[in-house]
């Protein structure tokens, strides 16, 4: 289902933010100008990747230090976690995310 979850301006250029949406944590970054939409804790121990440091489309969790490519939800490190990504669109200037319907556990 699509969720309004903020505005362009909310989510400037090399920045992150982190919403509620459909009782699920979802960090939004914005690389280079573009959005790119991920499960917002962190599978290490729940860090909120939102507040994290983003490099180009690495965001560095701000608990430990797990990296993700936030434009494909893959760790940087381990191949074989992979952190769910969820499609953005921008309509005039407001952001919309599509998230699952199932809830987290
Ligand atoms: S909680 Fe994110 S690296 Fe540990």
């Amino acid at each position: 289902m699509l969720h309004r979850i903020a505005t362009v301006a909310e989510i400037p250029v090399g920045k992150s933010r982190e919403f509620v949406a459909a009782g699920r944590m979802v960090a939004v970054f914005n690389v280079d100008g573009s959005l790119y939409a991920m499960d917002g804790v962190c599978p290490h121990a729940g860090g909120p990747l939102g507040e994290g440091t983003l490099t180009r489309s690495v965001v560095t969790c701000p608990w430990h230090g797990w990296q993700f490519d936030v434009t494909t939800g893959r760790h940087c490190l381990n191949a074989r976690i992979t952190h769910p990504t969820f499609p953005v669109s921008v309509v005039g200037d407001e952001v919309f995310v599509e998230l699952p319907d199932d809830k987290p556990a």
